[in-house]
């Protein structure tokens, strides 16, 4: 029997791993947030000190790093070379830096076929850009999500107070636009709807609302 394949992809903040999650978590299927690949690589960076345009360093850098995901009942944890860096990839430091990082053609190219492997043999969710783009372009459902900026802005800066991290609402705003602007005028596998993607906008809706979408998709898909 053939593996099933979600593709959950869409702009910053609107609520794509909320969904994902929930979705992997009704089907019993794996749940894969691309997006924290890419800060667990921008974390390793600014760890390592490698320069944006250093290539011989990024090259040995994508072969030095590692990234597990590890399935707890509460929260999936993300392994960057052994370490859990689950919470330190959440930082508003790293989200000003890794659409820069994820731009870069070596880094794309070594976290893609990490996505793939991932999504070869199993049934999967995966959230982020460029999934049902590129990572999937076969992927059985693919749902882009848009939503309101301004309500985005204001989920994630509820989300970064939470944690205790001071930024004004400006700061929220303009960290989201820049992240869209590189993500989608990128050269490399730049975020845009794919031609068979399903549009979900969850600017009026609830999780309940969101799931109940993408469950009703994938009954019709499967
Ligand atoms: O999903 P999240 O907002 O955590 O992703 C962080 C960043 O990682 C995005 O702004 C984007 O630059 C990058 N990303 C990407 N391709 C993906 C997922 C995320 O370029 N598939």
């Amino acid at each position: 029997k053939q593996n099933f394949v979600i593709a959950i992809d869409g702009f910053s903040s609107c609520g794509k791993s909320t969904v994902a999650k929930a979705l992997a978590k009704k089907l019993h299927f794996v749940f894969v947030d691309s997006g924290a690949m890419y800060r667990a690589v921008t974390l390793y960076f600014m760890q390592h000190d490698i320069a944006l345009d250093d290539l011989p360093a990024i090259n040995e850098a994508m072969e030095n790093i590692h990234i597990d995901f590890v399935p707890n009942p509460n929260k999936t944890e993300i392994l960057l070379n052994g370490q859990d860096v689950s919470d330190a990839i959440r930082t508003m430091e790293i989200s000003s830096q890794v659409s820069e990082v994820s731009a870069i053609k070596q880094v794309r190219e070594a976290m893609v076929a990490q996505q793939q492997k991932l999504g070869a043999k199993r049934n999967i969710v995966m959230d982020g850009r460029d999934i049902g783009t590129t990572v999937f372009p076969k992927a059985n459902l693919k749902i882009f999500m848009t939503a309101d900026p301004y309500i985005r802005a204001e989920r994630r800066f509820a989300e970064l107070a939470a944690k205790g991290e001071q930024l004004t609402m400006e700061e929220v705003v303009e960290n989201l636009a820049h992240r869209d602007h590189i993500d989608s005028t990128r050269e490399e596998s730049p975020l845009r709807q794919a031609e068979d993607a399903i549009v979900l906008d969850n600017s009026q809706l609830s999780q309940e609302e969101q799931l109940a979408f993408v469950l009703d998709l994938y009954e019709q898909a499967k």
